[in-house]
């Protein structure tokens, strides 16, 4: 049953490419298709689509399903010639050895929440295939070892959801806060979350993976090159091959956590020294408190400053400490909540129950360009008063600052391709979105948010001015594809304009991995890490 409507929406999606004109992208012709159809079903995998505007076809609902930022799911994002979701290691292999055999660019997804939307377009319009890998989303959680292993089809959620239920509420993991991030595209580029100043990255807790290099060789840690090892926690997805999956380290949680979000509004200058203070207490509260800013404007001039903090301890001794360390904030005991950690982590994903976790549909979807900041000296009360009066001119604009310190500090920033360890106080996010309705105020927002940038320079890391490889910004400089994908010295230099902003002194040796693993370029988009030439 399951084969005859593949083969029917085959049959179909042959006969609408071979009639449909597809401006945004070259679609390869049936005949290719046909002989990668025979190639994919001769491994055994059968769930795949090709492009089509077809009614009947599942093509486009299966591309846009995961597609988070907006921007890249116009009629003009050139889309895959083909989506293959396979389901089980052997065929993820054999799906990136017949894209190779057809001369189709690889792309591949895990949650689809990359920024630039990486993981499913391309701005080089080369033909190219999508591996979704939805279908691998296995976790399997071993409570007496404290460790799991998961398919990095996972989402974050689906990881946090069976670690807690599987553990009887007694392990966590440290890994970002967004419930649909899929682990593929986060470890792969660090993952920072409410338990980073306590345990570190999600890539700082990975024991081992399974890895697929271009050529379809399968390794885990024991055979891959130490570098390689290396660059595949934090030297961001998409530049060496495809992770199958992750052996995680779990961490304990307590039964009960402290949980908390405040805002304060009104006019900017007393806010101002409230986020002043701010810098001072949150990188420096003990390692079990996370509290993160999040500061807007709104046209009447007045600001707008919310806190979220998680303390891995009971009410009494966060309620002790916020008093203590930052009276300022005005927290009362009944703002705090002691819950389990995993209901904290519903919290934190703005989700309304533990099931949701596994949900991958419950994200709110829009149209967003962001950019992001490390902070090493506190940012001086004039400076941030200049920064909330320009965020009173756009409300849909917004920065979230991330405390740092602690267990972000005592990790080496040589450990892992993550460089933005001890010196850092905090990371800053510049976001603005907006909805289909104001699709053609686009450019006008974009330009906002990079006057912004741009104003906050004297105020943060520089030489060069740093910056987060998950918080993907193309404006730091791209591949540049004219030339093709083989790559030369000068493409390597060229790329230590985002290489050393995301990855500073490390990003020679990501090249070095890069190298080793990937010489022919068969991993590359637009910020990928180039090899040098032989
Ligand atoms: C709403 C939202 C909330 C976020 N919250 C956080 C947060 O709290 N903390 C944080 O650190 N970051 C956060 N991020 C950023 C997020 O970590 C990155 O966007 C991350 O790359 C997304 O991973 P993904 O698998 O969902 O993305 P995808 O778009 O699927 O992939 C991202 C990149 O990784 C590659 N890739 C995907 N899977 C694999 C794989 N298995 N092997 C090799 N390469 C792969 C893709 O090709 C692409 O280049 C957030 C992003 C969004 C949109
Ligand atoms: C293929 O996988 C997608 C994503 O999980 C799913 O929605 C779809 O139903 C699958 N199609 C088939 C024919 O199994
Ligand atoms: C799970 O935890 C609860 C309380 O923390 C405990 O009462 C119960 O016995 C545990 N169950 C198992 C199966 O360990
Ligand atoms: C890694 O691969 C080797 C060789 O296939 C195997 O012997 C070993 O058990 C694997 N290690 C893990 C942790 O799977
Ligand atoms: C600005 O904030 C002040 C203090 O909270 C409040 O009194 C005032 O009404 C606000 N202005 C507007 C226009 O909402
Ligand atoms: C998943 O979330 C979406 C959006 O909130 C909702 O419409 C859908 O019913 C949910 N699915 C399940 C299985 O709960
Ligand atoms: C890209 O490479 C081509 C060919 O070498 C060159 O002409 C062009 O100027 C390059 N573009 C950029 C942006 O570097």
């Amino acid at each position: 049953m399951h084969s005859i409507v593949v083969a029917l929406l085959f049959v179909l999606s042959l006969l609408s490419t071979a009639i449909q004109a597809h401006p945004s992208t070259s679609t390869p012709d049936s005949t290719s298709n046909t002989l990668l159809s025979s190639c994919l079903l001769s491994k055994g995998i059968k769930n795949f689509s090709y492009q089509s505007n077809s009614p009947s076809s599942p093509f486009n609902q299966l591309l846009t399903f995961s597609i988070q930022n907006l921007r890249y799911s116009l009629p003009s994002t050139p889309k895959p010639a083909i989506i293959i979701f396979p389901l089980f290691k052997y065929q993820l292999q054999q799906a990136i050895l017949c894209l190779r055999q057809r001369s189709l660019t690889i792309r591949v997804r895990s949650g689809g929440h990359s920024y630039e939307g990486l993981s499913y377009t391309t701005s080089y319009h080369t033909p190219f295939g999508l591996i979704d890998l939805s279908n691998m989303n296995q976790v399997q959680v071993d409570p007496a070892s404290t460790t799991a292993w998961v398919e990095s089809g996972a989402t974050l959620g689906e990881i946090y959801y069976n670690v807690a239920v599987k553990s009887n509420n007694t392990l966590g993991f440290t890994a970002g806060s967004c419930a649909t991030v899929g682990s593929g595209g986060h470890i792969s580029g660090g993952g920072f979350g409410l338990l980073s100043r306590k345990y570190g990255l999600a890539a700082d807790n990975i024991l081992d993976l399974i890895f697929i290099d271009p050529n379809g060789r399968i390794f885990n840690r024991s055979m891959m090159d130490e570098d390689v090892f290396w660059a595949l926690r934090g030297g961001g997805g998409g530049s060496w091959g495809v992770v199958y999956a992750w052996k995680l380290q779990l961490i304990p949680v307590p039964n009960q956590v402290t949980w908390f979000t405040v805002s304060h509004s009104g006019p900017i200058k007393p806010l101002a020294n409230l986020v002043h203070k701010w810098q001072f207490v949150a990188p420096n509260l003990p390692n079990e408190f996370y509290l993160s800013t999040t500061i807007s404007g709104s046209e009447d001039g007045n600001g707008s400053v919310s806190f979220t903090g998680l303390y891995l301890g009971s009410k009494g001794s966060a309620f002790s400490i916020l008093s203590d360390r930052y009276p300022e904030l005005m927290i009362s005991e009944s703002n705090l909540e002691e819950m389990s950690w995993i209901d904290s982590v519903v919290q934190a994903a703005g989700l309304n129950s533990v099931s949701d976790l596994r949900n991958r549909s419950t994200n709110s979807k829009n149209f967003f360009k962001a950019k992001s900041d490390y902070v090493q000296t506190p940012i001086p009360k004039e400076g941030l008063i200049g920064a909330m009066k320009i965020l009173t001119k756009e409300p849909s604009a917004y920065i979230i600052c991330d405390p740092y310190g602690g267990a972000m500090a005592r990790i080496g920033g040589r450990d892992l391709p993550f460089p933005h360890r001890a010196g850092n106080l905090f990371s800053i996010q510049y976001l603005i979105d907006w909805t289909k309705s104001e699709e053609g105020m686009a450019d006008r927002y974009i330009a906002w948010l990079r006057d912004f940038y741009a104003y906050m320079g004297s105020f943060v890391s520089n030489n060069p001015r740093a910056a987060y490889v998950n918080y993907l910004d193309l404006d730091l400089g791209t591949n540049n594809w004219t030339v093709g994908r083989s790559s030369t010295v000068d493409d390597v230099n060229h790329a230590s304009l985002w290489g050393d902003a995301y990855f500073l002194w490390n990003y020679d040796r990501l090249v070095k991995a890069k190298t080793k693993i990937d010489p022919e370029n068969v991993f590359n988009n637009e910020q990928s890490i180039p090899p040098l030439p032989k």
